[in-house]
């Protein structure tokens, strides 16, 4: 196998990233710039700004994967940014930034779609630890900010194919946490603040139901699209939705009266610069903790359940779980319990790797450099990228 050192650039949201990684096994840096900060005055993530600050951002960080990875940028082997989907202003900064350094310094261009980075941040710490052991097929759930998704992945002579077959209906299980989180006075991002209250509530205290979906989702298809689709292509659909269990905290909220101590959290949490888990506490009473632990524990459940069904229909040999929710804690244990009990291996990326990251990218790329799939300088960002 050739030793090939990969340049990846991500930008699709609010993480500006650079990262060299070997082969696709190796990381020799990974540098990340987040943009928590300019974002959590508005409670999410404001598109104008992540340009401006992704433009900010992208030389310096990528100046500093290069030199942590001792490495110049003559001596990387390819440059791989990140397509799509994602934001398009912030997709074009590092896709113009990319294009620009291969054309000045000669080097292969390759795209990468995002949620295939996610899919290999996991391979390439199974590799980076020596786990060679991966038996195929892989149900691979991308659960994060902008996604929820299940894809059944396929390697042959590094060509990879991807499958989806289940998506979110509505909000992604990420954005579910961060608008409950919102809605909470708790702030910006709301997963890792739900996943650090979550076990200091009673999860049983409130019942949620999320949603069973019995139909298939047609919408966006045109009739003539839906009539090709033959019996296999169409299989069963694992989707998601979570946008009422959002509204069920929001009916709980009102009926409960709970908005004066929520804005009286919200105003204490803005003036803290930097809050600590035992300012979240001091300002959570009893019930707030219950609820927060009663809807992470529902959606928990949710993902896992599904997944697993849509494991056993598939009848799939090993389970990856990755994106920004697969370091939420909870989720990490309930997933090994239930797939340990199913006899099925399941497989996260460390938390670091979980959120968006460019060493997965570059990890990414490295099948498609060794099948020398790279692009013209012509291409550019794709917002709603599919993952076929
Ligand atoms: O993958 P990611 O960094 O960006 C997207 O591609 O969306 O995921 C970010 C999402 C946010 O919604 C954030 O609240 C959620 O992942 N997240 C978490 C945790 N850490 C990040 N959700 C639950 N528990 C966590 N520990
Ligand atoms: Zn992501």
């Amino acid at each position: 196998m050739p030793d090939a050192r990969i340049l990846g650039i991500e930008s699709s949201c609010d993480e500006t990233g650079a990262a060299v990684v070997r082969s696709g096994q190796q990381i020799l840096s990974n540098v990340v710039a987040s943009q928590i900060a300019t974002h959590q005055p508005y409670g999410g993530v404001v598109p104008e700004l992540a340009s401006r600050e992704h433009l900010r951002a992208i030389v310096p960080v990528v100046r500093q994967a290069l030199a942590e990875a001792g490495q110049t940028y003559q001596s990387v082997d390819a440059i791989a940014v990140t397509q799509g989907p994602g934001l398009a202003g912030a997709l074009l900064v590092g896709i113009s930034y990319a294009k620009a350094l291969a054309f000045a310094v000669e080097k292969p261009l390759i795209a990468v779609n995002h949620l295939e980075g996610h899919i290999h941040a996991v391979l390439l710490e199974q590799r980076q630890s020596e786990n060679s052991d991966l038996h195929f097929p892989v149900l691979a759930l991308v659960v994060s900010g902008g996604h929820t998704h299940l894809y059944l992945a396929q390697v042959q002579e590094n060509l990879w194919s991807y499958r989806n077959i289940g998506h979110t209906r509505d909000d992604a299980a990420g954005e579910a946490f961060d608008k409950v989180a919102k809605l909470l006075g708790l702030g910006y991002p709301g997963g890792p603040i739900i996943d650090r209250l979550a076990p200091h509530g009673d999860p049983q205290a409130v019942k949620f139901q999320t949603s069973q979906i019995k139909h298939p989702d047609r919408r966006g298809q045109k009739q003539s699209d839906r009539n090709q689709l033959s019996a296999e292509e169409d299989g069963p659909h694992f989707d998601f939705s979570y946008s009422g269990i959002k509204t069920a905290v929001l009916r709980y909220v009102e009926t409960q009266s709970l908005k004066p101590v929520i804005e009286v959290r919200r105003q204490a949490l803005a003036g803290i610069d930097k809050p600590k888990l035992e300012d979240y506490l001091r300002l959570c009473d009893r019930q707030t903790l219950n609820l927060v632990a009663s809807f992470q524990r529902s959606m928990v459940n949710d993902l896992v359940m599904k997944t697993l069904t849509a494991a056993r229909e598939y009848d799939v040999r090993t389970l990856f779980v990755s994106g920004g929710v697969a370091a939420n804690l909870e989720l990490r244990t309930i997933f090994e319990r239930e797939a340990g009990m199913q006899g099925l291996p399941v497989f996260f990326p460390s938390r670091a790797l979980s959120t968006d990251n460019a060493a997965m990218i570059a990890a990414a790329a490295f099948p498609k450099f060794m099948r020398q799939e790279f692009v013209a300088m012509d291409f550019s960002a794709e917002a709603g990228m599919l993952l076929r």
